[in-house]
């Protein structure tokens, strides 16, 4: 005869979606990133974690599924990185942060970069830049649109073949000139850094269009080395698309920005 549990051994109400996180997180995650994630679970952020989508220097970004079946990104801010060795010069200066209250402290430090990526995200969307639409923020845990299609993520723009580079160039200065508005510079803008959002066309020939992602170390257009992380943006963006055959001025692509 199958007995009742003790109410004192049942697990608690608000420990129950840890059931709901799979193996892997439970073995990458530390006690105080769980009690996040289960948190952002219990205010119906997302009702679980799918699985890793990357694994970068500074973060995870996994798919998790929402109550209504549809995903969004999940990117999770490392507590044991080293990867922040060289974060500071990106808050100190940024009038918007106060890195100095955080120095030497790794854990308020990775938060503080956590809730710069959520406020650099949110500033972008509200000028109507393509970036993730931000979804919640807690601690080291950004919560943003899942990029994908049926469930599988769009590839980013190192990958992908491009049909246009010229307009698509054009595309992406765009968007750096509109987060300029917003007040934000990118400063890692790269190939690595652009999914493709591709929508399906009649003939499985979709249109894409770039979107731009991983906006922790972006800047306010305040911060004394603003002028300096654009200039290296647009030297990035060019040399890709100097790889593909274009002829591309980086200087004339930054007065297109700033102008
Ligand atoms: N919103 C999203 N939707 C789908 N996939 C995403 C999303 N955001 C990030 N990714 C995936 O996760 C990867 C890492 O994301 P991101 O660049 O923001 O983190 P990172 O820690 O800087 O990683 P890295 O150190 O590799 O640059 C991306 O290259 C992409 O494959
Ligand atoms: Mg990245």
């Amino acid at each position: 005869m199958a007995r009742k549990m003790s109410t004192r051994k049942r697990p608690r109400r608000e420990d129950k979606p840890l059931h709901e996180i799979n193996k892997i997180a439970y073995k990458v995650f530390d006690t105080k990133t769980l009690h996040v994630l289960v948190g952002l679970m219990n205010t119906r952020v997302f009702k679980s974690i799918d699985y890793p989508l990357a694994s970068g220097k500074e973060a995870y970004v996994f798919r998790g599924t929402r109550a209504d079946g549809t995903h969004v990104a999940i990117k999770v801010f490392k507590y044991e990185t080293t990867a922040f060795r060289h974060a500071h010069e990106y808050l100190e200066g940024d009038p918007r942060f106060n890195a100095k209250r955080v120095r030497g402290r790794l854990r308020d430090f990775v938060r503080l970069w956590a809730r710069k990526e959520f406020a650099n995200l949110q500033a972008c969307a509200d000028e109507g830049v393509s970036v993730p639409q931000p979804i919640a923020h807690r601690d080291n845990v950004v919560v943003m649109e899942f990029l994908g299609e049926r469930g599988v993520p769009y590839a980013l723009l190192e990958d992908v073949v491009v049909a246009n580079p010229r307009l698509l160039l054009s595309e992406i200065v765009a968007q750096a000139k509109l987060a300029w508005q917003a007040g934000i510079v990118h400063a890692d803008l790269s190939s690595f850094n652009v999914i493709m959002r591709t929508s399906e066309g009649k003939e499985g020939k979709g249109a894409q269009t770039p979107v731009l992602i991983d906006w922790a170390q972006g800047v306010s257009v305040a911060h004394p080395r603003a002028r300096e992380y654009l200039a290296n943006d647009c030297h990035n963006v060019a040399s890709f698309f100097k790889r593909l055959g274009l002829r591309v001025d980086e200087s004339e692509i930054e007065k297109t920005i700033t102008s």
